[in-house]
């Protein structure tokens, strides 16, 4: 197909779905001339913790960010290690490099594309005091699996960033392990451009993050605004970050998690229709469903089999994106990535489930903006673009 021909229509990756209540609930922190995290963050998080059955909710300017608060909260820093897969986003491993400990890598399952409890429990030392459980694309990684495995010292951060509304075993994302880190990137179900919420049982954890989120102050400004002498400035006992949401991202936020439900029901129905009308490629596997619990359906990622597709996956999303559809692969493995790959001298064959999920992943559009044409043109492309 001549690539400079316009295709019949274009379907992307990942749409955010605004309106008018976005629109209109953006005014208020904008009249009102309070845009840092005030009221407006308060609200979100207080309905975030309470839709995700948690006791505590901070809102934060990126899940990478919530990761990093997490870990810092836990007093993680050098000589510790943090046992992370290798397949996904890079803000994972990033997060334990940031407190000066050491991202410790681990494999996936290649099915459900979240980390091996087996390959995990191999790389516990003396030295490890957290595991980054990652519910990559929004299903839960196996929880209790995992549990099973880890020492009960080692904590357990659900690296939630794909999984706001997700479900294990009836306990939602969030409340599962001793911290979760979610995000709200236009590529996440719910969005507000950037930004990210930590979230957590222990009273103690909660309230340290909150003081590291604010350069280490003892108050937050609104606290401070106020209380009885905002005139004066807080006491910084120890070193913090500025890592607060605005409240105009919360006033978006607000409104979007009110529509996570529906956004999810409709990416649960369409992703069992692509399962249909894909069935018949016995080169494409979609993603296998969950027995245990509520796939949030952040992304739709399926593998193309290497020994049975009439075409590479490269070339394949070549073909798929001259025809106007986007596709990518699914995420990165972390041990492949230059950064990685020469800091700790690794090799692709060291992680052969995370090689291979970077390889043949390829994330088809799934997103709540996409009309039953989009739907039916992707699959007609996917079958055009392998057989052209
Ligand atoms: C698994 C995972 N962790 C962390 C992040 C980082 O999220 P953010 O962009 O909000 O920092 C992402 C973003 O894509 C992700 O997919």
């Amino acid at each position: 197909m001549d690539t400079q021909v316009k295709p019949e229509r274009v379907v992307q990756i990942a749409l955010p779905f605004m309106g008018d209540e976005e629109w209109m609930a953006v005014r208020e922190p904008i009249e009102a001339g309070w845009l840092t995290q005030g009221p407006k963050v308060a609200a979100f998080e207080k309905d975030f913790a309470n839709r995700h059955g948690v006791p505590h909710a901070l809102a934060t300017t990126s899940c990478t960010t919530a990761l990093h608060l997490a870990l810092a909260a836990m007093d993680i820093g050098p000589g510790d290690e943090v046992i992370v897969p290798s397949f996904t986003w890079v803000a994972t491993a990033n997060a334990a490099l940031y407190c000066g400990a050491t991202p410790v890598l681990c494999d996936v399952d290649p099915i459900t594309f979240n980390i091996d409890p087996a390959s995990a429990a191999s790389k516990v030392t003396d030295r490890t005091k957290a595991v980054m459980a990652v519910h990559l694309f929004g299903r839960c990684a196996d929880m209790d699996a995992l549990k099973t495995v880890i020492p009960p010292h080692v904590k357990i951060v659900e690296d939630a960033a794909c999984a706001a509304g997700a479900t294990y075993k009836g306990i939602a994302a969030g409340a599962i392990g001793d911290a979760a880190a979610f995000s709200f990137h236009p590529r996440k179900s719910i969005t507000c451009g950037e930004g990210g919420m930590l979230t957590a049982k222990d009273d103690v954890l909660a309230a340290r993050a909150q003081v590291l989120r604010n350069h280490g102050a003892s108050v937050s400004e609104e606290q401070r605004h106020h209380g009885p002498q905002p005139w004066l400035l807080p006491a910084f006992d120890e070193l913090g970050y500025n890592y607060r949401m605005t409240d105009v991202q919360a006033a978006i936020g607000l409104v979007q998690l009110k529509k996570l439900d529906d956004f999810i029901s409709e990416r649960d129905r369409r992703a069992r229709w692509y399962a249909d009308a894909l069935s018949d490629l016995d080169w494409l596997h979609t993603p296998a469903l969950p027995n245990d619990g509520r796939h949030a359906w952040q992304a739709y990622v399926t593998i193309v089999d290497p020994s049975r597709a009439p075409i590479p996956r490269n070339e394949l999303m070549a073909r798929l994106h001259a025809r106007g559809v986007a596709t990518r692969p699914g995420t990165h493995a972390i041990h492949m990535l230059g950064y990685y790959a020469s800091r700790f001298a690794l090799s692709p064959d060291d992680f052969p489930g995370a090689r291979d999920c970077e390889r043949n992943t390829m994330a088809i559009p799934l997103h709540n903006r996409m009309t039953d044409e989009d739907y039916a043109y992707v699959v007609r492309m996917i079958r055009e673009a392998a057989y052209a």
